[in-house]
């Protein structure tokens, strides 16, 4: 599959605004296969607002557990937006609104009772940068255990942070430089470091908003890799421009577009037999 991925076009877009997404019988068949696989996200006409400019319109969307979703679409399209209402993210920007519903195991996350500093442990987030503190190694990854207790004393916070550099495929490399800073650390390292960073506070979920973009492909295969390994036991959203990486690495895709959920479905349909036009002329590269 992964060689029918096009570079993205820069031809302009001229497709309209038009806004409806699923024919209703085709939403309801994606909700019942993703409900066999057991719904870790469920999002119910989401939409969300800079000030007066509306950047998601009613996005109603499944997200499996145990599994890996790609968000694609064409820069601008509010795949970041997207991402950051599922962490509530988006309370840190000024002028920023999101209505809708949105639950993680059944839990509203914008309710009155959630603390959004707890629920974005439960929610990790990977940005493009890799983005370590400027701390030592094992400080990235023990910084968030200590402060959330979940190691009682310092051998178990070692366990903790051992476990989860593990996990992120980064301790035979580290193992022996747990104290030189994180920054120290190579671009595609960092971005482990960063991983085993979320992984360690025990998250639910984990969003990886272009984790590759600024990687060479000997880490981004690494990352992908890992990525393919921690799908076993996590909830993973990857937002991407490389059509090769959804094909790679995700079990569902979703296709945003001007603000509106377009297409979604398991990554081979939408890569193969996308329902809409406006799919395919994306994932074949015609326009970007
Ligand atoms: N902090 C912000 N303030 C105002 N408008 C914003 C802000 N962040 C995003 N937007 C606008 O919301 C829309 C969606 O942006 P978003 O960053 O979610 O798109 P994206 O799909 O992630 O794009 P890219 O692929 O370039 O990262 C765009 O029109 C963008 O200009
Ligand atoms: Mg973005």
């Amino acid at each position: 599959m992964s060689d029918r991925a096009p570079t993205n076009s820069s031809e302009g877009s001229p497709m309209p605004h038009d806004t409806r997404v699923h024919p209703p019988v085709a939403s309801v068949s994606t909700h019942a296969a993703v409900a066999t696989a057991g719904v870790k996200i469920h999002c119910q006409d989401v939409s969300a607002y800079y000030g007066d400019k509306q950047a998601l319109y009613d996005i109603t969307l499944d997200i499996p557990d145990r599994s890996v979703t790609a968000f694609i679409g064409p820069s601008g399209c509010g795949k970041s937006t997207f991402l950051r209402c599922i962490n509530r993210m988006n309370d840190t920007i000024p002028g920023a609104r999101v209505t809708g519903r949105i639950e993680i195991d059944g839990q509203d996350v914008n309710a009155s009772d959630v603390d959004p500093v707890v629920l974005r442990s439960r929610v990790g987030m990977v940005f493009q940068k890799p983005n370590p503190f400027p701390k030592s190694i094992f400080e990235n990854v023990a910084y968030g255990p200590r402060i959330h207790g979940l190691a009682s004393g310092k051998t178990e916070l070692e366990g903790v942070v051992e476990s989860a550099l593990k996990k992120a495929g980064l301790w035979t490399e580290v193992a022996d430089r747990l104290h030189q800073p994180g920054t120290s650390l190579s671009g595609g390292q960092q971005q482990r470091l960063v991983i085993a960073r979320a992984i360690a506070v025990q998250p639910r979920v984990i969003l990886m908003d272009e984790p590759c973009s600024a990687l060479d492909p000997i880490a981004t295969a690494r990352i992908e890799e890992l990525i393919d390994e921690l799908r076993q036991q996590y909830c993973i959203v990857i937002v991407t421009h490389s059509m090769a990486q959804a094909a790679r690495v995700s079990q569902r895709t979703a296709f945003f577009h001007l603000g509106n959920l377009v297409e979604q479905g398991t990554t081979e349909e939408i890569f193969t037999n996308p329902r809409e036009k406006r799919t395919q002329d994306y994932i074949t590269g015609r326009y970007g």
